[in-house]
């Protein structure tokens, strides 16, 4: 043993006790990675543990964490589960993600929620009925729409197209119990039940001014479910009178963006664009709806193999949905949860002989890498000031969709390109913190790269400049 070099021991331990770490701690995580010192010779390494698989809890959720809520030949309607995780509670703990996929011709009846909706059209098209204040709208939807629907609208909708699906994916914010909504049909039967039907006859009866046998024929008696197929004839029928929004004169006191209305996210100006990607954004300024719920929806879609430049938000917390392609995402995270610390300190009463160990678990503030294969339907939560980035394969593009909780206020901090944020490190502070040595090559490294946002991904890298040298 003692022929082994002390840096390859020193490197074992550290891979082992990680390996320990991970072993207690993280069941379906990653990869631990830490900035760590070295002990001797002030040599900073990468220290990264690799384990098998990887799960990105509790930050990413695929298709198993989805539950049906409705199911009928013509659609279904799935809800992720909560974000109960302590790290996700008091962020978006009251915020639920769901899908909605109808078949062609499909109509869905009447209902309400007790919730904010804020669909994005991932495929298809459709009309949509909202009743409120005391009116009817009728919206045109269709593939890249964004529209937010207030709680307590009665809607109904159907797929208009023949023979395609309409997929959408929404966001939604319950306004009676947080983190738990439900939906209302004023029409039920042997499908869904009537609300009405928790009513009881004389009240009914009294309430309508009708016979009770009458009241309960019309809406608890009838025989379809919350989503069947309708005829072409009546699908045409419903959506006749459908339109984009942004009704005419007519009807007063609603300024333009106080209407709700479908608005097309690819449409947008792009906030970002080059050939490694695009990003389209409805804000607050767009919408005032959105502003209300201190929310705002964006897309990213990157250009096959290559990548969003590490970034970070400074307030929102991001929710994103897959809705094209796959690859990957990895996240720095500094949290541990409950067990993991548990673990640790399991660990370090085994270990508080091993002086050395002990040092280097208080002198390494260390951030785990979580890291997740993502596909269409990953959800993937990115809080507010933790770097992440997401990389496509190399199939076709990725594209995210991004509802962003909390956003009034909020910035994109980017860490590497032509915007990082790093490239406004004064020359005084460059000296203090690289050294005088270290100066010019930081220099190098953070000017290196030289595209914004949407950049090279990691298998089209061709490293510039001359800045890179195995010598
Ligand atoms: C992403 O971009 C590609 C190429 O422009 C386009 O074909 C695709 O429809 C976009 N995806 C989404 C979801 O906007």
């Amino acid at each position: 043993m003692k022929t082994v070099a002390r840096s390859s021991l020193l490197a074992l331990a550290l891979v082992l006790s990680l390996c320990l770490s991970l072993a207690f701690a993280w069941r379906d995580v990653e990869e631990e990675v830490g900035w760590r010192r070295g002990q001797e010779g002030g040599r900073e390494e990468w220290g990264k543990g690799q384990s098998s698989s990887e799960g990105g809890r509790p930050y990413h959720f695929g298709e198993e964490s989805f539950r049906e809520w409705a199911r009928t030949r013509h659609g279904h309607f799935k809800v992720l589960e909560r974000f109960d995780d302590e790290l996700l509670r008091g962020s978006v703990g009251d915020y639920r993600v769901a899908c909605l996929d109808a078949a062609p011709r499909a109509f869905l009846q009447p209902s309400h929620y007790d919730a904010d909706e804020i669909f994005y059209v991932k495929e298809g098209e459709g009309v949509l009925v909202v009743l409120r204040k005391g009116r009817r709208e009728s919206f045109c939807v269709r593939e890249g729409d964004v529209m937010v629907i207030p709680a307590g609208s009665i809607v109904y909708s159907a797929n208009t197209h023949r023979s395609k699906w309409l997929r959408v994916v929404m966001l939604l914010n319950p306004v009676a119990t947080p983190g738990s909504f439900e939906e209302f049909f004023p029409v039920g039967g042997e499908g869904p039940n009537s609300f009405f039907s928790a009513f009881s006859d004389q009240v009914l009866q009294a309430a309508f001014n009708s016979r009770r046998e009458e009241v309960e024929k019309v809406f608890e008696g009838q025989r379809k479910r919350e989503i069947w197929q309708a005829s072409e004839e009546q699908i045409r029928e419903l959506s006749r009178s459908c339109s984009r929004g942004g009704r005419g004169g007519g009807s007063s006191g609603s300024s333009k963006e106080e209407e709700i209305k479908p608005r097309s996210l690819p449409s947008q100006k792009p906030l970002y664009s080059n050939k490694h990607g695009r990003m389209h954004m409805i804000t607050g300024d767009e919408c005032r709806h959105l502003r209300d719920l201190d929310m705002e929806v964006g897309i990213a879609n990157i250009t096959r193999g290559s990548m969003l430049a590490p970034r970070y938000t400074t307030r929102a917390t991001k929710i994103a949905v897959v809705v094209e392609g796959s690859g990957y995402f990895e996240m720095a995270c500094p949290h541990k949860t409950d067990s993991s610390r548990r673990a640790e300190r399991q660990e370090r009463s085994e270990h508080s002989r091993e002086e050395e160990g002990e040092q280097q678990q208080k002198k390494s503030r260390g951030y785990r890498q979580v890291r997740a294969q993502i596909k269409e339907g990953s959800v993937i939560v990115l809080p507010a000031g933790h770097p992440a980035t997401f990389v496509a394969g190399n199939e076709g593009n990725l594209a995210v969709i991004c509802f962003g909780v909390g956003s009034s206020n909020d910035e994109e901090v980017f860490l590497t390109g032509g915007n990082s944020l790093l490239k406004q490190l004064d020359a005084p502070a460059k000296t203090l913190v690289f050294g005088e040595q270290g100066r010019e090559a930081a220099d190098r490294v953070i000017g290196a790269q030289t595209e914004s946002v949407f950049l090279a991904g990691p298998q089209q890298q061709q490293r510039g400049g001359g800045s890179v040298s195995d010598m």
